[in-house]
């Protein structure tokens, strides 16, 4: 069976990671964690991008060698992976033979069909970018953009890729295939970049210049440009030109935040495979940024924000809810501590946290630990089930069309309305009356508390594996193997021992 294969952007090595790094490792572990759990058998590939200019550039600052950089960088990535709980099955280095090999062979393969070429160049040049710039990539008054850096002239003799060969076919395939890239507005940008012609692409840097990246296989005197080198990594670590990349290859998904879409991924990538006789990649699902301050969150303009403060803080569940919660996929999203302290403190310390605590508490209290049956159906527990049916099948839709910030809305709607359900049947005054039907009705809520939680944190296990797990556990309950089956309500719970009252998400010290 081919596999569900999944992929996030490889990050620079030269920076920490930050924000937006983590954001686009957990939105890519939920979709790959959703698609397990719906039972494909995922792979999930994630990395590091190790070449170019900067990270000669930062290690020669801090009297480092550039694969000592990158040692430290890979650590500090796969760090970050580890503490978001992504559930990535590879961890792809730019500097690693196997990818090496690839990048050279694809080098060699373009250049023996004639699909490079050696050509002068003059012209601007970014740094910051490294990439040449034209003059429509000036602003209104003439001037480089801030994102260019300073901007330098310069003439020299470089590798060229025909990329303006398949501008057309890649025109046509941008307006056949509706599912390449998602969301769907993203791919009018790409058409209107296309509208104009494009020029090919300066794949090269000269060794005197960059020693920093893989030689080209047929001029040792160059190196390749950081594009050509880092989007192969796609194919490299999943064998390309062996056996088992037919498992993997088409990539179902490409995840990668909007700066890199035109032209990395919409048009060199689609039109280097395209050349090398490669079938494309499914689809790009295309994020917005975190900003901070209304700007894009980056190492460049030190607004970042460290992931790993949060998670010591909160734990990875929290983090991770908080940015699929947060994030409309496709839109931007302003980062602050208070948006951040209001979502831990209402949706998972009250709202879920509590829930948790007070059914522990009154099936404890009362039922000597064991959670009793359902005895009777009235209106509120017919109301609440009615609910949970239609939140079941809506949540999952929403998740299948990544729109995960409302998926966690509606289950938190839920959860909601398992706590109102609470409040108007009051367990703790059916607790003290004598009535024979109000000992029925306070059996039965704690049924229902109990067994709609169950669902509600079912719902919730794409993006909080270890909160699911852990309310399981509390509750009794032993997973069964298909989350369909986890998702449908019974009475699996009854008669299970409950465990020890547990805060979930306990309110954090308030810093003096
Ligand atoms: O672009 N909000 O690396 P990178 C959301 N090496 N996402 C953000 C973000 C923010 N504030 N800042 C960065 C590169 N990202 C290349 C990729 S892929 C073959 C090579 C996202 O470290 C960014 O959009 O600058 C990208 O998808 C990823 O983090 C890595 O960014
Ligand atoms: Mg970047």
């Amino acid at each position: 069976m081919k596999s569900f294969y999944i992929t996030t952007a490889i990050d620079y090595a030269n920076g920490k990671p930050h924000l937006g790094h983590a954001y686009e490792k957990v939105l890519t572990d939920v979709v790959a964690r959703f698609r397990r759990l719906m039972g494909d058998e995922v792979y999930f590939l994630t990395g590091i991008d190790e070449h170019g200019q900067k990270v000669q550039q930062s290690a020669g600052e801090r009297g480092i060698t550039p694969i000592e950089l990158c040692d430290e960088a890979a650590v500090a990535f796969k760090g970050l992976c580890a503490s978001l709980d992504i559930s990535n099955d590879d961890f792809i280095r730019t500097t690693e033979d196997r990818h090496k090999k690839v990048v050279r062979s694809i080098l060699q393969k373009l250049f023996d069909q004639g699909d490079i070429y050696k050509a002068e160049y003059k012209g601007y040049y970014s740094k910051r970018a490294e990439q040449f710039l034209q003059e429509k990539d000036r602003d209104g008054n003439g001037e480089w953009p801030e994102i260019f850096g300073e901007v330098e002239e310069i003439a020299e003799s470089n590798y060229f890729f025909r990329l303006s060969r398949h501008q057309e076919w890649l025109v046509e395939q941008l307006k056949t295939n509706k599912s390449f890239i998602y969301p769907r507005f993203r791919a009018k940008q790409v058409l209107e970049f296309l509208k104009e012609p494009i020029n090919d692409l300066c794949i090269s840097r000269p060794r005197e210049r960059l020693e920093w990246g893989i030689p080209l296989p047929f001029d040792e005197e160059y190196v390749t440009y950081v594009w050509f080198d880092a989007l192969v990594n796609y194919i490299s670590a999943v064998g390309y030109g062996t056996d088992s990349f037919e498992k993997h290859w088409p990539a179902d998904f490409h995840v990668i935040g909007k700066d890199i879409l035109v032209p990395p991924h919409a048009v060199y990538w689609p039109i280097m495979l395209k050349a090398a006789g490669i079938a494309l990649p499914k689809s790009l699902l295309v994020h917005g940024w975190w900003l901070k301050s209304g700007a894009k969150m980056s190492k460049s303009t030190g607004t970042v924000v460290d992931p790993l403060d949060l998670i010591d803080q909160f734990g990875s569940d929290a983090f991770r809810y908080f940015v699929t919660r947060e994030m409309n996929v496709g839109q931007d999203s302003e980062f602050s501590q208070e948006r951040y302290m209001s979502r831990y403190n209402s949706d998972l310390a009250n709202d879920l946290g509590n829930l948790l605590s007070r059914v522990l508490t009154m099936v404890g209290r009362n039922f000597g630990g064991k959670i009793p049956g359902p005895r009777i159906e009235e209106s509120l527990e017919l109301e609440l089930w009615t609910l949970w049916k239609d939140t079941q099948k809506k949540v999952l839709d929403l998740y299948g069309e990544f729109q995960f910030h409302s998926g966690l809305e509606k289950t938190f709607a839920f959860i909601s309305a398992i706590n109102r359900y609470a409040e108007q049947r009051a367990p703790w005054k059916l607790a003290k009356s004598e009535d024979p039907e109000d000992r029925k009705r306070f059996e039965t809520s704690l049924y229902v508390m109990t067994e709609s939680l169950r669902l509600a944190v079912g719902l919730l296990e794409p993006v909080m594996p270890n909160t699911t797990d852990k309310v399981y556990d509390l509750l009794g309950y032993t997973k069964e193997a298909d989350w369909d089956r986890r998702l449908l309500r019974g009475d699996t719970l009854v008669g299970q021992e409950i465990g020890e009252k547990t805060i979930l998400f306990p309110k954090p010290q308030m810093e003096s």
